[in-house]
């Protein structure tokens, strides 16, 4: 194969070595993270692992049964028979998925989850979204307007993107060390105008700690700051405390908030049933005054606009102003 070169003479296209540039700034992160990747393929059965067949909590990858210890289905309800059993005649009347834009029309059902989520929360209100990944995606961003994000080091990747999403968006993001109030106190008195949120997980995904969220609540409230909570493995596996309860973990698995006696004045949270319900499906719970802001279209792609007129997103910071335990 042969060109001709701008004198005419013909070249050899084989023969023209192309320049190699060293890889920079995200090409090279990229493929650091890739080898990273790779290497770990190489060295673990569990990584991008094809699951062939379920049989209860033995799971076969290739020639290999295993004993399946990876899933988060807390409560075994991916596999009980009363619920497999009550699908199909939601099926039936509603089809296998509505593919309206939210901003159009939702089913009822959705509204009727958003209620249930709301008795059992005891929150003001609830919407409901997919994933916890897009309500972090997209309500991060709107809490913080271009204020002030103040991340726990170790909250998970998906709070961080939503982070790092509202900083694309102008907002500051800074990290303080996981666990470390003294740190947050002194992030947060040198913190710029503008709204600011704390953003962290609830019960620790690896170790089944939850925060002290009682002195993160207080310098939240005491700095004007919103409290972001990803209680994805709290939701359905913690709950309140009652008198005489026999299990430590407390009753109606309603989440962080409730099991350490707080309420949702200045937290925002967001948990999913993903893990202890084995549902796709994720929702975030407003504090008090925040309703509003949940329902502004502008905003949030998922919500619904028709019974509800848009709204300033601003009306988030109205929620500070709320009374501690007025919910
Ligand atoms: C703490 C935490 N937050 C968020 C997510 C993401 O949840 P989803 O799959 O609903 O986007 C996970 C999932 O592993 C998680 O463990």
């Amino acid at each position: 194969m042969s060109q001709r070169s701008e004198s005419g003479r013909r070249l050899d296209r084989r023969a023209v070595t192309p320049v190699r540039q060293e890889p920079r700034g995200w090409q090279a992160r990229w493929l650091d993270a890739n080898a990273e990747l790779v290497r770990l393929q190489a060295s673990h059965p569990l990584v991008d692992a094809v699951v062939e067949e379920v049989d209860g909590r033995r799971i076969r990858i290739g020639d290999h049964w295993l004993d399946d210890f990876a899933s988060c289905n807390y409560l075994g309800f991916d596999l009980d028979p009363e619920i497999i059993e009550g699908i199909p005649a939601y099926l039936r009347r509603w089809g296998t998925h509505p593919s309206w834009s939210r901003m159009l029309a939702s089913p009822s059902l959705y509204e009727r989850i958003e209620a249930e989520l709301r008795d059992l929360l005891g929150a003001e209100d609830v919407l409901a979204m997919p994933t916890l990944t897009l309500i972090s995606g997209s309500v991060i961003p709107v809490l913080a307007a271009g204020g002030t994000i103040l991340i726990d080091s170790r909250a998970h990747k998906t709070v961080y993107d939503g982070a790092v999403v509202a900083r694309g968006q102008g907002a500051t993001l800074t990290r303080f060390p996981h666990g470390d109030a003294d740190e947050l106190e002194r992030q947060l008195r040198v913190a710029g105008p503008g709204p600011r949120v704390i953003c962290m997980d609830g019960i620790n995904s690896m170790t089944g700690n939850p925060p002290d969220l009682a002195t993160f609540l207080r310098l939240a409230r005491e700095h004007g700051a919103v409290l972001y909570v990803d209680d994805a493995h709290g939701f359905g596996v913690v709950g309140e405390r009652t008198a005489g309860e026999l299990s430590p973990y407390g009753s109606r698995g309603n989440g962080v908030v409730r099991h350490l006696g707080e309420s949702y004045d200045s937290i925002v949270l967001a948990a999913g049933l993903s893990k202890a319900y084995s549902a796709l499906l994720a929702f975030v719970a407003c504090p008090p005054g925040s309703r509003r802001c949940s329902r502004s279209p502008p905003r949030l792609t998922c919500t619904r606009g028709r019974r509800r007129s848009p709204r300033s997103p601003r009306c988030c910071s109205a929620s500070r102003r709320t009374p501690a335990g007025a919910t």
